[in-house]
């Protein structure tokens, strides 16, 4: 569609090109070649873990997190309301309970209301935490590093070692981010037990659709490698001593990969001049906000959110449609978990916070190609309709 800007598409390179040709001339295209292991060391030599696991999406990489980390039939994991739905589906997929809780004012997982409640609705019985409102074991809590801001596990972090609560951190959206001195400049998704990122074809770098699981444990690596692979145990005689997963990225994906990340830097460089682009031409008007970036950790500038300030309700679809009008894509924040049919049944605390981000706040095209002329009638259109 011609002049129309979207709100997050895929930036290729002619090095993406090339090395899905040289695949294809290859003959190697499924998930036995030598790329996806090439994509994996570079992946995790970037995101300085020790391992990574190549996987058919972010979905399966999650999935295969609550496997690793033996999260079980009715455990319980605390996550946010706030984020996509596919977080929470991969509670479900271990028959386990998800336990909302609120966001702050980055949409990640509200650290204050979190701590206070494990320090004071929390018990110890034969080495696990549980539950007093639920009588669950708490057996992870799985923070989300939302639009590639860094949720702040500083003291999460100490805090879930003592109460032997697993870390699973769902960084599909945040490869690029990483915290400064609090953390020796680690990358997110290495703080936990276990990191997911997604290379969707919407996010950072893509390889169509895509995941790589990060951790710096030997045997969940391993247990990844062989549950994403159909538990293979003689692979000759096809013998499988456990239910598995065709959850093995291929090489095609592995070539697009290995070419995204040729061209990483760039992508991050754009993608922060766009950001700052927004701030410049957006701060001046008082009825919006463009969501700020927390100063312990850099950011992968992935996708701008801007918030609605207002006393009255807001019509954020008619604001989209009013947009699509104008040949701009703009999205609303996801629909709140704890809403969705699925989900309606399960714990929560107080979520007034997602509720109020959810209902005021919207997606801007974030492009790592959007042209300055775009992004200039992105900020002239939005500051003409919120004057
Ligand atoms: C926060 C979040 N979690 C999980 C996922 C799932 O990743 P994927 O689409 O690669 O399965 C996504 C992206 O789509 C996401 O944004």
């Amino acid at each position: 569609m011609t002049n129309y800007i979207p709100l997050c598409v895929p930036h290729l390179f002619n090095d993406e090109k090339k090395l899905v040709n040289q695949c294809l001339k290859s003959n190697w295209i499924s998930s036995s070649g030598s790329l996806i292991n090439k994509f994996e060391n570079q992946i995790a030599k970037y995101t300085k873990s020790k391992f990574a696991t190549a996987c058919t999406s972010g979905t399966a990489a999650l999935h295969l997190a609550m496997k690793v980390c033996d999260i079980k039939k009715n455990d319980e994991v605390i996550v946010p309301s706030l984020t996509f739905i596919a977080t929470i589906n991969s509670i479900i997929y271990v028959e386990a309970n998800p336990f909302f809780v609120d966001c702050d004012d980055y949409f990640n997982i509200d650290m204050v209301k979190l701590i206070y409640f494990l320090n004071t609705n929390t018990y110890k019985k034969n080495g696990f935490t549980y539950n007093k409102i639920t009588k669950k074991r708490i057996a992870a809590i799985l923070p989300v590093h939302v639009w590639g801001n860094a949720a702040d596990l500083r003291k999460l972090h100490k805090l879930c070692k003592n109460k032997n609560i697993k870390i699973i951190e769902d960084a599909t959206e945040a490869l690029g981010t990483f915290y400064k001195n609090s953390f020796k400049n680690k990358h997110v998704g290495t703080i936990g037990d276990v990191g997911c990122i997604s290379f969707n074809g919407n996010k950072i770098i893509t390889t169509g659709g895509g995941g790589m699981l990060i951790t710096n444990k030997k045997n969940y690596y391993k247990k990844s490698q062989y549950l994403s692979n159909q538990s293979k145990d003689d692979a000759i005689m096809f013998k499988h001593n456990e239910i598995g997963y065709n959850y093995r990225l291929n090489n095609i994906q592995a070539a697009l990969g290995l070419g995204q990340l040729k061209n990483f830097k760039t992508i991050l460089k754009n993608k922060k001049f766009i950001n700052n682009f927004y701030f410049k031409n957006l701060n001046n008007n008082k009825n919006i906000q463009l969501v700020k970036r927390p100063a312990y950790a850099t950011n992968n500038n992935w996708m701008n959110i801007i918030t609605i300030k207002s006393n009255k309700k807001i019509d954020l679809k008619k604001i989209i449609n009013d947009f699509e009008k104008k040949r701009i894509q703009i999205r609303p924040v996801w629909y709140p978990n704890h809403l969705q049919k699925p989900f309606k049944k399960y714990f929560r605390l107080d979520l007034s916070n997602t509720n109020k981000l959810i209902s005021s706040s919207l997606c801007l095209p974030s492009s790592s190609n959007l042209s300055v002329n775009n992004l200039s009638k992105v900020c002239r259109e939005l500051n003409q309709y919120f004057e």
